[in-house]
């Protein structure tokens, strides 16, 4: 009787193991007037799109050490500031090694960027990114499109005709988000 009674308690206790095999992405992003966090949210939105796949989203100021490397996929996200990477998102990239000390091999990354203006730098932007996760021996990915893919997300914030960030390019932040999600998936089937 109390085996019975003590293997029911350890079965109610265990953990749901769901969670485990649920792929993780990490959406991180800087963003002081909000374009930069709408588009986080749609990216989100693409990640929860897929079967499994459990979208992490936090400010630059929020995300802890763990979070890095609970993280199947990391996707960041931040404004074009003179055609560069913003400050506060290069520090937080910059932590990786000298604080975190973090190995991120294998994990897979994505990248998004809004800017006031056409031809602002924000590709440049997304493969500054890119380029500092693959240096973290990351596997990257941008969206998919019919037969084409691209780099990453971005946005025309503040130009004529553009004001905020538009529903295409809300868009193409989900299918963003769908991407690094589900290649984080298969990578973790692998394992
Ligand atoms: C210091 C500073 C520099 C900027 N430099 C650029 C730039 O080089 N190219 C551009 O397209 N937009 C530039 N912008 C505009 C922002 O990238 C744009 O407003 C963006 O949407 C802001 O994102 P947020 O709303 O998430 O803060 C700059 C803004 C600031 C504050």
């Amino acid at each position: 009787m109390y085996i019975v009674l003590f293997i029911v308690l350890v079965v109610a206790a265990a953990p749901v193991s769901a969670d485990q095999n649920d792929t993780h992405v990490l959406i991180v992003y800087y963003s002081m007037t909000g374009n930069t966090e709408e588009m986080a949210r749609a990216v989100a939105e693409g990640v929860g799109s897929v079967d499994g796949a459990v979208a992490v989203l936090k400010t630059i100021d929020e995300v802890e050490k763990d979070d890095l490397i609970r993280a199947d996929g990391i996707i960041l996200g931040s404004p074009s500031y003179y055609a560069n990477v913003a400050t506060p998102m290069k520090n937080f990239i910059d932590k990786w090694y000298f604080d975190y000390e973090l190995p991120l091999f294998d994990k897979v990354g994505g990248a998004f960027c809004s800017g006031g203006s056409r031809t602002g730098g924000q590709e440049l932007v997304v493969i500054s990114m890119l380029m500092a996760m693959m240096n973290n021996g990351m596997i990257v990915a941008g969206p998919l499109y019919e037969a084409w893919g691209t780099f990453g997300a971005t946005s025309v914030t503040e130009t004529p005709p553009h004001d905020g960030v538009d529903k295409y390019e809300l868009g193409d932040c989900r299918l963003l988000g769908q991407r690094v999600a589900s290649i984080a998936k298969r990578m973790n089937a692998l394992r």
